[in-house]
């Protein structure tokens, strides 16, 4: 792992996520450095233009387009690169094609001999980071995926809207998945530090019709933002800038991101979303939520599916 922190962080992908991230990172002030590359070199030099006329209302950075040579230092690698869901596509739809592109990204990137930390958000999410994970052979907790970071922070940003609760005081998680087979773990969702279903008064709360249309809107929003829109990209762009304040910042924060099972939550060898501790060493700890039988079976569900596309991604 790098010794000293350059706060350095390179972007593959200058599409719609990329620059979302990019812009929110400049907004933010998180970075010292920031490269943009993209197989289309002049977007990415456009990009970097007009970030960098951005400069003085933002924070002080140093940023531009490059190349894979300029992940040698960096703390993190970002990918965003890919095909990404058209309406009526699901994220799993894109496992091949986005598998081939990766391959070719990953190899890239660690003939720089970059030995940092590697971001992925690309879809299928779990899948894309898997293998991230494989191709460069960097330790399993520096190769993260964005995971079900985006359908917690909806599933919160619900419950308060529901609740009349600030999302601060929401506690809650979706795991697996990022994707249709996701699911809430409702036994251990709280408001402040009083079960929800206690605090709503809903005995069983899981099928609860107003809590199920919650869980429905969570895991259908992609489609309806890109039914209306084409495209996801804030979201995921400031899910993305939270993770990357948790790992440069050294938080030990807890997120839900796509991490490598071992034997956790009774599964392995996969990527999938769950709660875990990052820092800046990447994913220091998993979380593992004590599950009720059902979501537990829920869980090996969604696993088998991320299962069975991986074993896709790697014919
Ligand atoms: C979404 C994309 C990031 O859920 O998959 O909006």
């Amino acid at each position: 792992m790098k010794e000293t922190k350059l706060r350095k962080v390179v972007i593959i992908g200058t599409g719609f996520v990329g620059t979302s991230y990019a812009y929110a990172l400049l907004n933010q002030g998180l970075v010292n450095e920031l490269v943009l590359i993209d197989v289309n070199k002049d977007k990415a030099e456009g990009e970097a233009f007009d970030l960098n006329h951005g400069m003085a209302f933002g924070a002080p950075m140093k940023i531009k387009a490059g190349d894979y040579y300029d992940c040698h230092n960096a703390d993190l690698v970002v990918i965003t690169a890919g095909a990404n869901q058209k309406p009526g596509e699901t994220r799993l739809d894109l496992v091949t094609k986005n598998a081939k592109i990766f391959k070719e990204i990953v190899t890239q990137v660690m003939a720089s001999k970059f030995n940092g930390i590697f971001l992925v958000a690309t879809n299928p999410v779990d899948i894309m980071t898997y293998i991230t994970q494989k191709v460069s052979g960097l330790p399993k907790e520096r190769v993260i995926g964005t995971g079900t970071i985006l359908d917690t922070a909806r599933f919160r940003y619900l419950l308060g809207e529901y609740f009349h609760i600030d999302i601060r005081n929401v506690h809650g998680y979706i795991i697996g998945e990022h994707g249709d087979s996701e699911l809430p773990v409702w036994s251990h969702t709280q408001v402040g530090a009083i079960p929800m279903d206690r605090y709503a008064g809903m005995k069983d709360i899981a099928n609860h019709p107003d809590m199920k249309h919650i869980v429905e809107r969570v895991k259908n929003a992609a489609y309806e933002i890109i039914d209306r829109k084409g495209a996801t990209y804030y979201g995921i762009g400031l899910g993305m800038v939270r993770l990357t304040r948790a790992i440069l910042n050294n938080e030990n924060s807890i997120l839900t991101v796509s991490a490598s099972l071992e034997g956790q939550y009774a599964t392995d060898d996969i990527y999938i979303g769950v709660p875990a501790i990052i820092n800046e060493e990447g994913i220091r700890e998993i979380i593992e939520l004590p599950l009720n039988k059902l979501e537990q079976e829920k869980f090996n569900e969604s696993a088998a599916i991320i299962k069975e596309m991986t074993n896709t991604a790697l014919e």
